[in-house]
């Protein structure tokens, strides 16, 4: 069987360890791989990965070391002929002209998307994983990236800690995620944060305003609120000038994580996801399956239809919302 394997969308820790597992699973039942660079786009211009020895096909040795390096080698991007049925045609196409038997795209809700149509239109077999810091999929309790990105959230708010008791300040500590809050509510309460704002809950400005007079009267000098970039108000600028504007107790500052979660070497618990994921994805392969995703639920490996897995919703834990509740006081 000849596999491609590519990312797209935005690179997430973890994915080098995905293609280690993918490519050694592949070499056991003898498959031909494929790294095809700069995701989808980079198949259109047949922008394929060869190895330090010339290789087309990548082998045991051509991933050696990868599962803790962060990024990918195989380069991403977002691309934007896959929204258009006839992009969509065309990566078929150059499938079919590279004689690929089997894709595994790895990367989230948009790269989910095109894997699905891809799946629709084209005759080959298409295993998606969930490779994104955002962790907004169903189908899996945990994406690959999102521990470490929340590790790296929580070691940025570890030391501004310092700076906002030695100054008694308010952060807005604005992390990303699109339209998912699961970064920022791991990382609040993993690092103590008092307040979090995220997409999936309303807040009004009079509800947080209540609460941070609150805070002040029970004592508190200094203020941690993890703002999700997706959440209603705008984000954490706009937070600081709203508040400021209802009369915010605290004086208060930004600060943007942006890029940073994206980037680092991945920890233990991603790399290992991201190495059980890709030899399922290959196993699931030779199981004849297609169109589903590879992911784990409470510890076991399932595989889901991706229609089910880009789903625009998911819920915050009402368990964690209680937990942050009880803890911040
Ligand atoms: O999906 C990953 C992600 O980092 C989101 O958290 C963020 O909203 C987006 O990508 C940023 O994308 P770009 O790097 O294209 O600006």
């Amino acid at each position: 069987m000849r596999i491609g394997v590519l990312c797209s969308g935005g690179d997430a820790p973890g994915m080098n360890a995905c293609l280690r597992g993918i490519v050694r699973a592949a070499y056991q039942y003898g498959d031909e791989v494929v790294g095809i660079r700069h995701g989808y786009q980079g198949l259109l211009d047949e922008n394929f990965h060869i190895d330090a020895d010339g290789n087309l096909f990548m082998g045991p040795r051509s991933v050696s070391g990868l599962s803790r390096i962060g990024g990918t080698i195989l380069y991403s991007s977002r691309c934007l002929r896959m929204l258009q049925p006839e992009g969509v045609e065309e990566v078929a196409a150059m499938l079919r002209k590279r004689k690929i038997d089997a894709l595994i795209p790895i990367g989230g809700n948009g790269t989910l998307t095109g894997a699905m149509k891809l799946q629709e239109i084209w005759d080959g077999q298409v295993i998606g994983l969930p490779g994104t810091i955002d962790n907004d999929l169903r189908g899996t309790d945990y994406t690959i990236g999102f521990a470490t990105a929340v590790n790296t959230a929580v070691d940025a708010l570890d030391k501004l800690y310092d700076t906002a008791g030695s100054h008694h300040l308010m952060f807005f500590v604005e992390v990303m995620g699109r339209h998912c809050g699961d970064v920022a509510i791991y990382a609040a309460l993993a690092s103590g944060a008092e307040m979090v704002s995220v997409p999936e809950i309303d807040k009004p400005i009079e509800v947080i305003i209540a609460r941070l007079n609150e805070l002040k009267k029970l004592g508190k000098k200094s203020v941690m609120m993890v703002v999700a970039e997706g959440e209603r108000h705008g984000g954490a600028y706009n937070l600081l000038n709203l508040l400021k504007e209802a009369g915010n107790p605290f004086d208060a500052r930004v600060v943007v994580l942006g890029h940073v979660l994206r980037g680092g070497t991945p920890c233990p618990i991603d790399r290992i996801l991201a190495a059980q994921l890709g030899v399922a994805a290959v196993d699931a392969l030779h199981n004849g399956k297609t169109g589903v995703m590879a992911g784990t639920i409470r510890g076991e490996m399932v595989l889901s239809p991706l229609a089910d897995c880009i789903a625009d919703e998911r819920e915050i834990s009402p368990d964690l919302q209680h937990l942050l509740s009880i803890l911040a006081r």
